[in-house]
């Protein structure tokens, strides 16, 4: 059997102990993309939430105010977007909602995220409250369109 020299041992613990490195870094960036896009989405949640609110009545119609709703949840889903690489669904052991099919159908989740922004887009010209709901309609059916496909339900 051939020795193994001080030096190749050296050389062995250094490359595992690279190899250790790396893998934590991955998973200290793959947390750090899956808490920044969960932020954006929250913030989407709270975009919606002010409007659904003016839809029910429990708050006047502000044009305004609906237009600033509508450009936080079109800027926070043009945040999310990109913040969904491979390997950072809810099979990574990082605790989420991103279903496998993100990256099965990387096409159709592309795709739904344009829906959603065009949709979040139209809101936020809404200028009068009869024009509300449908706009709100489009909006709700982006959401849903990507999160029945590609989020998995609650844990
Ligand atoms: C293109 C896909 C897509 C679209 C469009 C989308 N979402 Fe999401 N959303 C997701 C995924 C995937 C998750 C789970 C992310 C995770 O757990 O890391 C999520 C999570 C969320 C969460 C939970 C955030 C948290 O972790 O607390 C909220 C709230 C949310 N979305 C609201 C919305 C609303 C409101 C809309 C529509 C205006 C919307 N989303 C549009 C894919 C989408």
């Amino acid at each position: 059997m051939r020795k193994i020299t001080k030096t190749t041992k050296a050389l062995i613990l250094f490359g595992a102990a690279m190899i250790a490195t790396a893998g934590v870094v991955q998973a200290d960036g793959h947390l750090g993309k899956i808490k920044e896009r969960q932020e954006a989405m929250k913030a989407v949640g709270g975009g919606i939430k002010i409007i659904v609110e003016t839809a029910k009545g429990k708050r006047a119609f502000d044009a305004a105010v609906i237009k600033s709703a509508a450009l936080t949840i079109k800027t926070n889903l043009e945040k999310a977007g990109p913040l969904f690489p491979e390997g950072t669904g809810e099979d990574s052991g990082i605790e989420n909602r991103a279903k496998p099919e993100i990256w099965l159908d990387e096409e159709g989740f592309a795709a739904a995220l344009k829906t959603a922004i065009a949709a979040a887009d139209n809101m936020a010209g809404v200028a009068k409250m009869a024009d509300l709901m449908p706009a709100l309609g489009q909006l709700g059916g982006g959401c849903k369109g990507c999160h029945e496909k590609f989020r998995a339900p609650k844990k």
